[in-house]
């Protein structure tokens, strides 16, 4: 049995779709487990790229089972649109499994974002406006419609009906809107019922059975630690669970199924949308690190935000995921800095917080403290003997194990499957070796 989580340690956009397509041709099921279409996961496969909404990224692999989990929001619209996407390309999508108990995300939840997010003014949070709050808040209200209920089209037009009844209230009276048709959504939603009724399964019990059958089951967290709706920068969050933990309760396993978590990191900080970001660069440095990195939102397009990497949130991140190791991404793109910082601390009012401040006010208003670094300036892209990366590099890397106090396992120098580095071998994680024998990625 082996249950592998990647998470990601920062604010989203790390670099998890590289990762899990790199080891996914050692596993059985690649399962999401949060989130919904406001993801966007990035895999370059040779020369081909792929960007994945609400699929799991780990399904271009014929042998794989694809999994959406309980804990994912689904729009129906988007995900046969996705899958339409890859039929064209070749890619079969004939496996895939969308856990019965997922919730759907309605027409009225988008709009109903948008509106919010508009009502906000300067405090928006810059959600995505895909419906993922609406959609979790009706989840929670217990008013949500599920994936199974597109299997009794009764069912699903009485809990419709008394959806609309309150949505449509609030879209005439509150946002002085049109009020959706119930009769246009019955019939777009039974469309996407007949194509998609053969994917609907009990998915914790395919992925139970998995797990004790002996096999490889990777974990794909969206978003990351700090747009958790618990721990993240509230209310500047998503309102899932990225964190680590939120894979037992979005894919429906015990926590003692899980035998290692790998966070995503990259090599600096970026985010999209609103909130506190203590070692965002707005100057010239900002400005070059999104320009190297191509920091545009794989669902947005919005330019991302950047900083400088942040050890305090990284150190909180280890914490709250148990991190066993760190995939460090787009080391690359550090390339081209004479110097690189790094946030060791907060000072705020004349006290130093190395630490995650108690009080989001402290975290929103920290000067960071840096540790300066020599850079390398030297193309790294095509390094693969991690002895090889300038020794600039490997003092970075060594830094960020010794204040983080985990092991770097994997450094992605490219957005290639090619374009890796595993400074202590590949085989670190602790694969089953009852699992179908894949090979190894090269
Ligand atoms: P995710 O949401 O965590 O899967 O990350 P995204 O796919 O949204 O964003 C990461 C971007 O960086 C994608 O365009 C990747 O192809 C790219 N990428 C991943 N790893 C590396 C790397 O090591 N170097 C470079 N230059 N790009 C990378
Ligand atoms: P991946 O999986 C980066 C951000 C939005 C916004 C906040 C809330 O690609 O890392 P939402 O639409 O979820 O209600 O928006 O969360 N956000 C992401 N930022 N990467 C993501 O996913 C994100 N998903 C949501 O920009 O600030
Ligand atoms: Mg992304």
């Amino acid at each position: 049995m082996s249950g592998i989580v990647i998470v990601g340690t920062q604010w989203g956009d790390e670099g998890k779709g590289k990762i899990v397509d790199l080891l996914a041709n050692q596993m059985d099921i690649v399962a999401r487990y949060n989130g919904g279409n406001n993801a966007g996961h990035t895999v370059v496969n040779g020369e081909e790229a792929f960007k994945f909404h609400l699929l799991p990224s780990g399904i271009i692999y014929p042998h794989i089972i694809p999994v959406i989990g309980s804990g994912v929001v689904v729009d129906p619209e988007v995900l046969i649109y996705e899958m339409d996407g890859l039929e064209a390309r070749g890619i079969s999508t004939k496996k895939l499994k969308v856990s019965s108990n997922a919730h759907l995300i309605m027409p009225y939840h988008k709009i109903l974002d948008g509106l919010a997010e508009k009502k906000l003014g300067k405090y928006a949070i810059g959600t995505t406006r895909r419906g993922i709050g609406p959609t979790y808040a009706d989840k929670a209200a217990r008013s949500g419609i599920r994936v199974q209920d597109l299997l009794d089209m009764k069912i699903f037009k009485v809990k419709l009906e008394h959806a609309l009844r309150e949505k449509n209230r609030i879209l005439t009276k509150v946002y002085s809107q049109k009020p959706v048709d119930l009769n246009e959504i019955i019939e777009k939603y039974a469309s996407y019922a007949e194509r998609l009724k053969e994917h609907i399964a009990d998915t914790s019990l395919l992925v139970n059975q998995a797990l004790s059958e002996g096999k490889n089951v990777l974990f794909e967290g969206a978003q990351g630690t700090f747009l958790d709706v618990d721990y993240g920068t509230y209310p500047f969050v998503t309102s899932s669970s990225p964190i680590a933990g939120g894979a037992c309760t979005g894919l429906g396993v015990g926590p003692k199924k899980i035998n290692y978590v790998l966070g995503v990191t990259k090599a600096y900080v970026t985010r999209v949308g609103s909130g506190p970001f203590p070692t965002e660069q707005k100057n010239e440095i900002g400005e070059k690190m999104a320009e190297i990195g191509v920091e545009y939102g794989t669902t947005t397009g919005r330019k991302r935000r950047c900083g400088w990497l942040d050890i305090v949130l990284l150190r909180y991140a280890a914490m709250i995921n148990s991190l066993d190791s760190i995939a460090l991404t787009k080391l690359d793109v550090l390339s081209q800095f004479e110097s690189i910082k790094i946030c060791v601390a907060y000072e705020y009012e004349g006290k130093v917080y190395e630490t995650y401040p108690p009080h989001q006010t402290i975290f929103h208003k920290a000067t960071p403290i840096y540790e300066e670094m020599k850079g390398w300036k030297e193309d790294i892209t095509q390094v693969k003997d991690y002895q090889r990366l300038p020794r600039a590099a490997r003092n970075f890397i060594k830094a960020i194990e010794k204040w983080v106090g985990v092991p770097v396992e994997i450094i992605a120098v490219g957005p290639r499957r090619s374009e890796t580095i595993f400074p202590h071998g590949r085989d670190f994680l602790p694969l089953s070796s009852s699992s179908i024998f894949k090979e190894k990625v090269t």
